[in-house]
């Protein structure tokens, strides 16, 4: 039978389905209460699938960086439940919270770096969680001809290769959002949250930046979720926009973007 339209349209959907969607993340009801009672979170269900680029909007206080952490493993649930690559983290100690960190690359928001530490060793730092003490010494005091390249390689991407050997807190708050983003490139973790790592820097940097993770998700098929205070940059970068407020979802929606004709 010759394909009429109408089976070409019921196809499509089919047709496009090559692997089946995974959950990198996926939150149930969701909550957040920190020690002063202050409730960060509520009640939160979302899903986050690998190769999405999700930007995480909503105005200051509404749970972004909390959730962000959450996913990182570096504060709990207080209320519903919260897997990550499939595990609920309510349990995870141990090897098992370490196994997860080393698939979590975070962009810390005041950036995390080691101020009198080179450029070098702040990004092979990236790499530190993963390797036993002894190693990750060995990474930051002298690091292999091998770890230099890939440093080297990280900081290019986000255009600050000739800093390699600068202290870093000689560097201006927009170098030093970049060398955060290319520590979380070596770093190499499957899922890589940013927290407002386009906060501190001019348009320029921020476009390199939200480009460089961009390129994570489509050429690496990595998971990103990235908060951000410009709802353009978000739309324009970012597969999902996912909106909070006061610790709550209020929208969840595809994104148009069209990164690739915008650079
Ligand atoms: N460590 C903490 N202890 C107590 N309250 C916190 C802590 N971190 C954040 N909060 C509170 O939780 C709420 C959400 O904060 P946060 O997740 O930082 O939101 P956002 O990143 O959207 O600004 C705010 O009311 C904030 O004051
Ligand atoms: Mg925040």
């Amino acid at each position: 039978m010759a394909a009429t339209p109408e089976s070409g349209l019921l196809l499509r959907p089919h047709a496009r389905r090559v692997a089946p969607a995974v959950h990198v993340a996926a939150a149930a009801g969701l909550g957040k209460r920190y020690g002063n009672g202050v409730e960060a979170l509520r009640n939160l269900d979302v899903q986050i699938q690998q190769g999405e680029m999700v930007g995480l909007l909503g105005p200051s206080g509404s749970g972004k960086t909390t959730l962000l952490r959450l996913l990182a493993g570096a504060v709990w649930p207080t209320s519903g439940t919260l897997h990550v690559f499939g595990e609920d983290v309510a349990t995870q100690r141990g090897v098992r919270l370490r196994a997860r960190r080393r698939r979590v690359a975070a962009v810390a928001q005041q950036h995390g770096l080691v101020p009198h530490l080179s450029v070098l060793q702040n990004v092979v730092l990236g790499r530190a969680g993963a390797v036993p003490l002894w190693r990750a010494l060995r990474l930051v005091l002298v690091p292999s001809r091998g770890e230099r390249d890939a440093a080297y390689g990280a900081l290019a991407a986000v255009g600050i290769g000739e800093l390699l050997d600068r202290p870093v807190e000689t560097l201006s708050g927009g170098q030093q959002q970049r060398v955060a983003v290319a520590r979380a490139l070596l770093h190499g973790g499957e899922l890589v949250v940013a927290d407002e790592p386009v906060a501190s820097v001019d348009q320029e940097t921020a476009e390199v930046i939200l480009a460089v993770l961009r390129r994570l998700v489509d050429d690496e098929g990595r998971t990103v979720v990235v908060s951000l205070h410009q709802p353009a940059l978000a739309r324009r970068f970012c597969t999902r926009l996912v909106t909070l407020d006061r610790g709550q979802l209020v929208s969840d929606r595809a994104s148009t973007a069209l990164v690739a004709e915008t650079l």
